[in-house]
């Protein structure tokens, strides 16, 4: 199976996959796909690094990928989702996880040279495909020049998954926004040799 650049026609069902798994517990189911389409889109780029893999038309996963500092591609998005929302929770929400990514997106670039890439999403929406698209996006990787891979990721994600795959932990920690008395949340920086 080949990778392909990402078709937006796809998002609806990158949503499902993540719906239950990165957004937050209200009823209102609309603006819970709102919030996780944002955080796709805030770790989507412009550049030639944004792959899918489908079989017959069906999406099978997804793994973006950006250079040190590269900005993302949702400002417009962002702005116009955000400032459309009447209520006032769910644009605090938004606010909040924006500025999250923006933190660990920062504390990412800060492990890397511009010699890394940042997989900025890795998401499988049938088991058995996340491997086969990294080992792709690896090869797509090393035949451009870079020399590591990085990557941030929380306990709302499969971090176990790195772990049982040979990646390094580089840095592990708390975010504090959103942490609750005696739950830390935590975050992790991790790191491949290409
Ligand atoms: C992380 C993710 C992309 C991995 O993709 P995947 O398709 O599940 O994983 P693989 O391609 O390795 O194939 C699935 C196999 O890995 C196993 N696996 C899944 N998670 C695992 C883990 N944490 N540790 C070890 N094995 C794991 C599955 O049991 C399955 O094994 P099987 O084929 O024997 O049944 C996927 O779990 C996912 O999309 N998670 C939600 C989003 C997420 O957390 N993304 C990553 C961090 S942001």
């Amino acid at each position: 199976m080949e990778l392909r650049k990402f078709e937006i026609k796809h998002m609806p069902s990158l949503v499902d996959r993540l719906v239950g798994l990165w957004s937050p517990p209200v009823d209102d189911m609309e603006f819970r796909r709102t919030y996780v389409e944002a955080i796709v889109r805030q770790n989507a780029t412009s550049n030639d690094m944004q792959f899918m893999i489908c079989d017959n038309g069906e999406l099978c996963a997804v793994a973006f990928a950006c250079r040190k500092g590269e900005h993302n591609s949702s400002d417009q998005w962002w702005k116009a989702t955000h400032d459309n929302l009447s209520n006032s929770d769910y644009r605090k929400m938004l606010e909040v996880s924006r500025s999250y990514i923006t933190t660990m997106d920062e504390k990412t670039y800060s492990y890397m040279t511009e010699e890394d890439v940042k997989l900025s999403l890795f998401v499988s929406t049938k088991s058995g495909w996340g491997k086969k698209i990294l080992d792709q996006a690896k090869d797509f990787y090393r035949e451009k020049g870079f020399k590591n891979m990085l990557l941030w990721t929380d306990c709302d994600c499969n971090v176990d998954w790195y772990r049982n795959h040979g990646y390094v932990l580089v840095e592990e920690d708390t975010y504090e926004g959103f942490s609750r008395p005696g739950e830390d949340y935590k975050t992790y920086v991790f790191k491949m040799k290409l």
